[in-house]
């Protein structure tokens, strides 16, 4: 066995280490960059080897938090990619609209920017009010920054932008208070939000959703893992429910992909067909 080798096993095992000793389930992860993060920590704190590593991790559960962040990646913005809030406007709304109530869920939405936006564009559209949400995130360290709402004020006009591109009807500025570097995004962004932990590894099905939202976290995943959530959103959708991944996601070399139809492809909008087992 070469080092490569010896080190992939390492690796095989502190995964399975975490899985064993916290419960977080790495091991069906794309083992490129979940690699590339490990090796990283590993320099930072000058350990030898990765099973030196599983040894820390083991035995220091502070380590373990600082890995985990390293592990979930948190990079997100408001109205992250504007033409996507566009056509959420133009396609899905109207169709949402018809619906007497809705219940929405954002998987993976790290610090929350995602969902004070979808809150924005529910509100302009009339739609707030009748609506639950809720948001999830693996990561209690990033949902408690989401229930919080603060952001760095130093984003805000790049946060401005994309609200104009997303077709914002109002000024941006309506929706937070500044303060000396952060801002607070308006309580009432939040009223209809339930933010709680979910880990679509290891969790189950989140009751009967009208529009699911995972946005860039699927391109973490290994394949059989994106088939299991694929799955788990099948199952928590109901019929002519909405699936919307982020850019460089699909659901179309998935096993699931005959059950979702197009709604806008360039987006990556779905709708779950109507169920054919149904005598
Ligand atoms: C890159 S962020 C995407 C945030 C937001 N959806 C967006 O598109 O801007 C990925 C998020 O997925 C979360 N995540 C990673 N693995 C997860 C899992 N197994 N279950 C739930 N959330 C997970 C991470 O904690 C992180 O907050």
């Amino acid at each position: 066995m070469d080092d490569i080798e010896t080190q992939n096993l390492e690796l095989q095992l502190l995964l399975q280490a975490i899985y064993l000793k916290y419960g977080y389930d790495f091991r069906n992860y794309a083992k490129a960059s979940i690699k590339r993060r490990i090796l990283h920590r590993l320099t930072s704190d000058k350990l030898p080897n990765i099973s030196a590593m599983q040894h820390r991790l083991l035995y220091d559960e502070a380590f373990f938090g600082r890995l985990l962040l390293d592990l979930s990646i948190n990079v997100t913005e408001m109205f992250r990619d504007p033409n996507f809030y566009l056509a959420i406007r133009q396609h899905v709304i109207p169709q949402l609209r018809e619906l007497p109530y809705l219940k929405i869920w954002h998987a993976g939405c790290s610090t929350g920017e995602e969902v004070y936006s979808m809150a924005i564009v529910l509100k302009e559209e009339g739609l707030y009010d009748r609506t639950q949400i809720y948001a999830t995130d693996m990561n209690e360290v990033v949902l408690r920054q989401a229930r919080e709402g603060i952001f760095a004020i130093n984003h805000l006009k790049q946060y401005t932008a994309n609200y104009q591109k997303a077709g914002g009807q109002e000024s941006f500025s309506n929706y937070y208070s500044a303060h000396y570097d952060h801002v607070v995004m308006d309580k009432s962004l939040k009223k209809r939000v339930l933010f709680s932990d979910h880990n679509l590894a290891t969790d189950g099905v989140f009751g009967e959703m009208n529009l699911i939202m995972c946005r860039n976290v699927l391109i973490y995943f290994d394949r059989d893992l994106q088939n299991r959530v694929f799955n788990l959103f099948k199952e928590s959708l109901c019929d002519n429910g909405f699936l919307c991944l982020g850019s460089k996601e699909s659901i179309r070399l998935s096993v699931h992909s005959n059950t979702f139809e197009d709604v806008v492809k360039e987006e990556k909008i779905y709708r779950k067909k109507i169920s054919q087992n149904i005598l």
